[in-house]
């Protein structure tokens, strides 16, 4: 079990996790300019030979965002988005970042509690920001300042 980054090789695995958890899936050509972007950090969690989870977190500027998480509904409640966001924390406290942003629907929970368990508070709300179904975005954020990164592999 481990965390690596993403290749183009892992794209199939990810679409099927990403449209089995999302009303407004990202498509692959959302996906494909992660693999290259310097300011992307998109990495998987690979269990056997099996992708189960990924992270996609963009660095720029001393900030950080995640973009996009998710694991797939079999693999669940195992820790495994936990350790995937553990891990942007990390990349993202080694790149002298101050603080990890973040956007979730109100109506998922799961997220939010995953978010809160890692240090995420709510600092704001966007009218309308997502799409299918439309909905408000809480808007999160994690100091970094100051604070030792979580442990990671
Ligand atoms: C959110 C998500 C990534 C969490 O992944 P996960 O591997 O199940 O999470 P973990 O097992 O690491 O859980 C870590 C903590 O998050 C919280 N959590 C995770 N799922 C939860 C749930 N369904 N209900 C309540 N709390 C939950 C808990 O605090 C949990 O700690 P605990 O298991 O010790 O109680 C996963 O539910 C998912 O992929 N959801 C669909 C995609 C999505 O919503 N992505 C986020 C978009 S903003």
């Amino acid at each position: 079990m481990s965390v690596r980054r993403a290749v183009v090789g892992d794209l199939e695995a990810v679409l099927a996790i990403e449209h089995a958890v999302f009303s407004d899936a990202w498509s692959a050509d959302s996906f494909a300019p992660e693999f290259d972007d310097p300011y992307a950090w998109f990495s998987v969690y690979e269990m056997g030979e099996a992708i189960v989870g990924y992270v996609v977190a963009r660095i720029v500027a001393g900030q950080a965002e995640i973009a996009n998480i998710a694991v797939d509904p079999s693999a669940q409640r195992r820790g495994i988005g936990g350790h995937l966001l553990d891990a942007a924390i990390v990349a993202a406290s080694s790149a002298d970042c101050e603080a990890v942003w973040l956007e979730v629907r109100p109506s998922n929970p799961a997220a939010q509690c995953l978010y809160a368990s890692r240090g995420f508070e709510v600092i704001g709300r966007r009218p309308g920001y997502y799409r299918l179904p439309v909905e408000d975005a809480l808007v999160m954020r994690r100091d970094l300042s100051g604070a030792a990164p979580p442990a990671s592999e």
